[in-house]
């Protein structure tokens, strides 16, 4: 049987009855004036973005945020499954949750996000942590507040996980917590399967928002102020794939782009297997697209990079990098790059190094390999001891750092425009973000935070620049 998918606009009415019986529920419920809760996200902007819909409907029942759960009445860790380290902090977190319940056993203490769909994590998590009151998936955002009014309620722990409908789910409320820098996802799920990479099996399979959903929530957040955009996907470049209508990724951003405004657009993430030269001209020639491309390589050796199930080799991922570098002059290229995926020798990471001394990277999300369990990789011979890929991990940062810090030091001199992002401690020292995503710390005052300016730069460290207001 065909896949069905499809776009649900409307917030199911039924959901928003529940936020309002909750609003009822939380005001004799409470601890202090107003009911509080702590939303704590792990993992990409796309679980930051499902975090801000979570408080987008809590908010509508009446909730404030605070950034502790010491007084929180609803504790909610919104998690990431990619690798072991992010699922450790969960563990530990939660773990430590213990004695505040135990001292107000009202306080809710809820799971969600990509850990919870996977079948062995969810229901450890519910055996190990009885304190635990609410469990959902990723495909159950759209019934949070039904899930939260009945763990509220019912005198038993509430689990709902693994029911994905491929359906795209609108109209959920949502409050941001940017409010100059803001996510915008364009698409959910991926159907790539790289063989490392749990993402596929806890987001679903790879459906895209209707365009014109997508144009006028960039339209409202630029009129609302909005500085710095950025479009998110697992995948962007096959953005629209599900659509009746067709429409290309380069289209649909080519769109955006001709929205009147001061503003950056950005997007993330782009596989090297679908970026299009249509693309990379669309960049040059837009008037607000970062000259940025984020294009993860993950390995430089093509025997891993079969082995990942990448479907690119090292000659196709430089061509596009040279086409980018030709078109959009001083473009800023980063990426990801795994060390010691299974298998992988030493020769096949001299290769991954090679590769990014002829790139040029401006900066690099560097990752060792961690095994997770129902991916491919996870059964494939691993004989690599840990130590030795530790030892390579840093090789590759020095690596790296040589060539960021050339970077940086070719930049003083010139003048750059920023986004001033906020204040770098005490003594009017700002934090500021080139359009390449270089960070920039300049003398100014907080006022200026959330606005555009222009940066001489006066000094370069490894990996940030320093400079003046001009
Ligand atoms: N969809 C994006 C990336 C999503 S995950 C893409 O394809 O580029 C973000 C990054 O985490 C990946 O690019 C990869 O470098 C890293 N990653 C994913 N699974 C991993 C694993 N099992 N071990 C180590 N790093 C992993
Ligand atoms: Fe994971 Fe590959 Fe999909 Fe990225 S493209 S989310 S790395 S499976
Ligand atoms: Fe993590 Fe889920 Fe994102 S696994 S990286 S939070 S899609």
């Amino acid at each position: 049987m065909a896949e069905k998918f499809g776009t649900l606009r409307d917030f199911d009415s039924s959901q928003g009855e529940y936020l309002n019986l909750i609003y009822e529920i939380m005001e004799s419920r409470k601890r202090g004036d107003k009911p509080i809760a702590y939303i704590h996200t792990y993992g990409c902007q796309q679980n930051v973005a499902d975090g801000e819909r979570i408080k987008g409907m809590l908010s509508q029942a009446g909730f404030e945020f605070e950034d502790k759960p010491d007084n929180a009445d609803f504790i909610l860790y919104n998690t990431c499954a990619v690798r072991e380290h992010a699922e450790d902090r969960v563990f530990g977190n939660v773990g430590a949750l213990k004695n505040l319940k135990a001292k107000y056993p009202r306080t809710l203490i809820a799971l969600c996000g990509c850990m919870m769909e996977q079948k062995h994590i969810a229901e450890r998590m519910y055996k190990s942590f009885p304190y635990v009151g609410l469990v959902f998936g990723t495909h159950a955002l759209h019934l949070f507040p039904e899930l939260l009014y009945k763990a509220l309620t019912g005198s038993k722990r509430v689990y709902l996980r693994d029911n994905d409908d491929n359906m795209v789910h609108e109209g959920i409320p949502l409050r941001r917590d940017g409010s100059f820098k803001g996510w915008l996802p364009i698409m959910y799920g991926c159907n790539n399967f790289c063989t490392y990479c749990i993402v596929p099996y806890v987001r679903g399979r790879e459906r895209s928002r209707e365009k014109d959903i997508i144009i006028s929530e960039a339209e409202q957040m630029i009129r609302s102020g909005y500085k710095d955009i950025t479009l998110l996907g697992q995948n962007v470049n096959s953005y629209g794939k599900n659509l009746k209508d067709g429409v290309s990724f380069a289209e649909l951003i080519k769109t955006i782009d001709d929205i009147d405004g001061d503003y950056w657009l950005r997007f993330m993430t782009s596989h090297p297997k679908d970026c299009t030269k249509e693309l990379i001209d669309t960049i040059a020639q837009s008037k607000h697209i970062s000259k940025h491309l984020h294009l993860p390589f993950q390995s430089g050796s093509d025997r891993i990079l079969k082995a990942m199930n990448r479907h690119y080799d090292r000659k196709k991922y430089l061509e596009i990098i040279n086409y980018a570098k030709e078109k959009i002059p001083d473009v800023s290229l980063t990426s990801d790059v795994i060390v010691g995926f299974p298998g992988e020798t030493y020769e096949d990471f001299k290769e991954t190094l090679s590769l990014i001394r002829e790139v040029e990277y401006t900066s690099l999300f560097t990752f060792i390999y961690s095994p997770r369990v129902g991916t491919p990789a996870a059964a494939m011979d691993d004989p690599i001891p840990a130590s030795e890929k530790s030892k390579w991990f840093k090789e590759l940062l020095g690596v790296q750092e040589e060539i960021a810090s050339k970077r940086c030091a070719s930049m003083v001199g010139t003048v750059q425009k920023v986004l001033i992002e906020g204040e770098k401690g005490k003594g009017n020292i700002l934090n500021a973000r080139t359009s390449g995503n270089i960070i920039v710390e300049a003398e100014g005052s907080p006022e200026l935070v959330g606005t555009f300016q222009n940066v001489e730069v006066t000094k370069a460290g490894n990996w940030i620049l320093k400079g003046k207001i001009v």
